[in-house]
């Protein structure tokens, strides 16, 4: 049986994503943990912002590649997002930690969420699947 065009599109639009998350990962600042991430968010435009982990010397003030990713896009406007891919450069299967699912969620409707497998393989699933039953604020 063929794919269907869009099934194969979405696939490659996630290997991108999780490219672009890798090169994200060379400006990680993470002295204290050492686990370097990188996150790359498609915008519902199709813009892609980057982000990575940026720790501090007060641990609790660090942030997540994805925070960073979704901070640097919303600054610029967006509020409705496609999908974002997230990398360590010391694990596999980097899913987003529980705040990051909470930040994620409150603009979560369309979201998919992106890892790489420890083969390379593509795994997705839609932000509310991350999060089930999430706080979500009414608009
Ligand atoms: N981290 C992320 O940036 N994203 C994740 O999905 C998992 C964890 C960061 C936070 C901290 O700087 C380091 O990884 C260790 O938890």
């Amino acid at each position: 049986m063929t794919q269907p065009v869009e099934t194969t599109d979405r696939k490659q639009l996630y290997r991108d994503l999780l490219d672009a998350a890798k090169q994200a990962t060379k400006h990680s600042y993470a002295p204290f943990s050492k686990f370097i991430v990188g996150s790359a968010l498609r915008t519902a435009d199709g813009s892609v912002y980057t982000g990575c982990n940026v720790e501090n010397s007060n641990f609790a003030n660090s942030i997540c590649a994805e925070r960073t990713a979704m901070v640097k896009a919303m600054s610029d406007g967006h509020r409705e997002f496609d999908a974002i891919a997230t990398v360590s450069l010391q694990a596999a299967d980097c899913w987003p930690c529980g705040v990051c699912r909470q930040f994620l969620s409150d603009f979560g409707a369309g979201l998919t969420v992106v890892a790489e497998g420890a083969g390379g393989e593509i795994k997705s699933m839609p932000c509310a699947q991350l999060l089930p039953a999430a706080h979500v604020p009414k608009t």
